[in-house]
């Protein structure tokens, strides 16, 4: 007979946050768990069984149909450039995995090869046939589930999340400066299917837990610098690059499009890549597609909760000192099968949108928001607004 573990308090408050209000997990629901193999052994896909199974256990107790799929990931090599590659022709979603998603009222993913935005276009095709919503759990391990950064409310970071894309108005001149020099600026474009910004994620199938990012703003005619000494992770590794880098990238920004990258190996090797890419997506390649950035006060772990270090980057990607603008758009070539998702990334500046801040000292403006504030009211025992005062190692 085999023994579950038992489930830390605070693992309990994070997975009981992650189904009832990112999942949002209903009586009669079929829900689907997924994680993959290769996580427990080393992979990128990292993942505990203790996390599946008390999500299994979760979702049951609320009334709610559990399947869990433990899937293979094809095998592959992580760079999807250069001689011999063919981009155009990706690996696929395991045809069972695709068909168990295409009958489930929610996915709860815990494999980062099968996110919504950064890998397969597939994966959002499958999803929206159906409008099957998609929690992603990024929180894939006993550790990080029992983390600040699983345990402050999912409540509390949606709003940070909320009041922040209320700033980006439609037209408005959006500016990025950093103490190392940056300035890229451009206009905020409206999106594609709405008036506005403020309530963008409530109309979409993707909402990842914890909460991690206000959602992507679109933009037009950046022009400017970037320098940058990281690009998130996932495409790093399939470009190639170490994260971060061993030389900060200076990116050359002109009338909405990089027109050059410069500074040692990394420079080169962007160089290379986009010109490669671009014999796929045209100028599309070079377009600066739009920004955004992190919203969670504790997004910040230390090795011993998460051993892998390009994981911790990842998680510091949706720190509320982090932000980023998007170097590439592969959104309107509808036959390219990978998203291409290349955020050239800044720690601890400034951004503006019109006459509002939305990052000051290294800070997201929004945290400072009455209704966020009236938020933290309600959950004065779990880490929030003052993060810094639940670190168990001060820094
Ligand atoms: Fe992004």
């Amino acid at each position: 007979m085999s023994s579950m573990p038992l489930i830390p308090k605070q693992a309990a408050i994070a997975v009981a946050d992650m189904v009832d209000n990112c999942a949002k997990v209903k009586p009669g629901m079929n829900v689907l768990i997924i994680a993959a193999n290769d996580g427990l052994h080393g992979g990128v896909n990292i993942v505990d069984q203790e996390t599946v199974t008390w999500l299994h256990a979760a979702v049951v107790q609320r009334g709610a149909d559990a399947t869990v799929i433990w899937c293979d990931i094809p095998a592959r090599p992580a760079i999807i450039w250069g001689q011999g590659a063919d981009p155009s022709k990706a690996w696929r979603v395991p045809p069972v995995v695709a068909n168990a998603m295409r009958a489930a009222d929610v996915v709860i993913s815990n494999a980062v090869d099968l996110t919504y935005e950064e890998e397969l276009r597939e994966i959002p095709d499958i999803l929206e046939e159906r409008k099957i919503k998609y929690a992603r759990n990024m929180a894939t391990t006993a550790s990080l589930l029992s983390s600040n950064w699983g345990l402050t409310p999912y409540e509390l970071v949606s709003e940070i999340r909320i009041q922040a894309n209320a700033l980006a108005k439609p037209g408005a001149r959006w500016v990025m400066t950093h103490p190392n020099g940056s300035h890229v600026e451009g206009i905020v474009v409206k999106p594609e299917d709405m008036d506005d910004y403020a309530h963008y994620r409530d109309i979409g199938v993707y909402c990842p837990f914890p909460e991690g990012v206000w959602s992507s703003i679109r933009a037009r005619d950046a022009e400017g610098v970037g320098i940058i000494n990281e690009i998130g992770v996932i495409w790093a590794r399939h470009i190639g690059v170490p994260c971060p880098f061993k030389q900060p990238v200076r990116v050359y920004i002109e009338r909405g499009y990089i027109k050059k990258f410069e500074g040692g190996e990394e420079a080169e090797t962007l160089t290379r890549f986009y010109k490669f890419i671009s014999e796929y997506l045209g100028e599309a390649t070079y377009e600066v597609r739009g920004f955004h950035g992190g919203v969670h006060p504790s997004a910040i772990l230390e090795p011993h909760q998460c051993p892998n270090a390009p994981y911790r980057h990842f998680i510091e990607h949706h720190h509320w000192s982090s932000f980023h603008f998007h170097m590439g758009n592969s959104r309107r070539a509808k036959d390219f099968p990978y998203l291409m998702h290349i955020s050239a990334e800044l720690r601890g500046g400034d951004l503006k949108i019109g006459d509002h801040y939305v990052y000051k000292n290294s800070r997201i403006t929004t945290a400072d928001h009455p209704k966020v504030k009236a938020i933290a009211e309600k959950y004065k025992n779990r880490p929030g607004l003052e993060p810094e005062r639940w670190l168990q190692t001060p820094r």
